[in-house]
């Protein structure tokens, strides 16, 4: 049944002229790696901010500017990313590489999502501006450095197993 609805996505005639396009495919390809580099170059800096890199800078210049370039990067990722998988649906599926990556994927969105609401519970705007972070917030940050570089590096072995 969810197989079959996957051989049905492959064979969608917008999806079957992405496969055999010489140029589209490629293209589509760079349009995630942008948005990885977009998610990744936000997420890093973001992260070791709340870890205490940088303390002479207020933190929530890093969050206010950081977590929306981090957003429109993961979009992109997210839509680019689905029409990848939308050329190989089943075989994608199957494999536990790629299920890894999209269980990662989740829990770095849960893991943003709960560092905004801590974020807003323990008013960091008020926070000394050389003042360490809570632990909790050390501990979503480096959550976050971990989830996402994972998810990076599977998605480079998926071209490889
Ligand atoms: C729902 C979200 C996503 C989906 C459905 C998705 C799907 C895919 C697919 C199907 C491929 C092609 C794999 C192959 O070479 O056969 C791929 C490649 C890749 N993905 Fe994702 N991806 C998503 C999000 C992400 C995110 C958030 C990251 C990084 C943080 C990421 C990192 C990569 C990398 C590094 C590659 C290899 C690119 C290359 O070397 O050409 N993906 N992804």
């Amino acid at each position: 049944m969810i197989e079959q609805a996957l051989v049905s996505v492959e064979n969608l005639a917008l999806v079957s002229a992405l496969r055999n396009s010489t140029f589209m495919y490629p293209l589509v390809n760079a349009g995630h790696i942008l948005g990885i580099s977009l998610l990744v170059g936000s997420i890093v800096p973001l992260d070791l901010r709340l870890l205490g890199f940088w303390r002479a800078y207020p933190v929530m210049v890093f969050v206010d500017v950081l977590r929306v370039t981090a957003a429109i990067g993961l979009a992109l990722a997210v839509v680019c990313g689905a029409l990848l998988f939308a050329t190989a649906a089943a075989d994608y599926a199957r494999s536990p590489l790629f299920q890894a990556k999209m269980g990662l994927v989740v829990l770095g969105v849960l893991n943003a999502f709960t560092l905004g609401r801590m974020m807003k519970r323990q008013n960091i705007r008020s926070l000394p501006m050389e003042s360490s972070m809570p632990l909790a917030l050390r501990a979503g940050g480096l959550l976050s450095l971990g989830v996402w570089i994972s998810v990076l590096i599977l998605g480079r072995l998926l071209g490889y197993f």
